[in-house]
């Protein structure tokens, strides 16, 4: 079925955005070290896509995949279903969130990710909701802070649907 879906963050206001982020992101991952960036699927594959494109620096890519949300809902439970490809220890680590809303994935994946040793680990989100999830200090690149309601679009679904969306929008009721 169709929804009804307004505009919240345009195409425009999304590439700019994340321009500026590449730059922040190819001053602090300055030299030769080695460099991954790690999407977290499937919200993420856009962003992360627009975002590496933008970082002039040799970078690997890899992904890892968890679900917690069923029928737009969290189920609170956070499930890895398959991990990266490549091991991670003494390489520096930027992990690519499409959006933190209670936190739970972020703080799942931050335990997962450390115990592979990294020599650094960082977090880029496209989105932050604003309602008090106490993860701010844990992300380091922030597109944009949304209010609470639910968003689709750039990557994000909504049962499914609508990551093909070239802008961020809010479902109708
Ligand atoms: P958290 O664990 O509650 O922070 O939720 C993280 C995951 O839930 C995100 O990576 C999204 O996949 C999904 N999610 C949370 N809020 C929304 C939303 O408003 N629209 C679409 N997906 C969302
Ligand atoms: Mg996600």
């Amino acid at each position: 079925m169709t929804k009804k879906i307004d505009v919240l963050i345009d195409r425009e206001k999304i590439d700019a955005r994340i321009a500026e982020l590449a730059k922040r992101i190819e001053n602090d991952f300055p030299g030769d070290e080695e460099f991954v960036v790690v999407g977290v699927l499937k919200g993420a594959f856009i962003f992360m896509s627009d975002l590496v494109r933008h970082i002039a620096r040799p970078l690997a890519c890899d992904f890892l995949r968890v679900s917690s949300y069923e029928r737009d809902k969290s189920t609170g439970v956070v499930r890895m279903e398959f991990d990266m490809t490549q091991p991670i220890a003494g390489k520096h680590v930027l992990l690519v969130e499409d959006i933190v809303d209670t936190g739970r994935t972020l703080k799942a994946l931050l335990g997962h990710m450390k115990g592979k040793k990294p020599a650094s680990l960082k977090v880029a989100s496209l989105l932050y909701k604003e309602v008090g999830s106490g993860m701010r200090p844990y992300v380091d690149y922030i597109g944009f802070e949304v209010p609470d309601d639910f968003v689709v679009g750039y990557g994000l679904d909504s049962e499914g649907l609508y990551r093909s969306l070239p802008y961020i929008g809010v479902v109708k009721a």
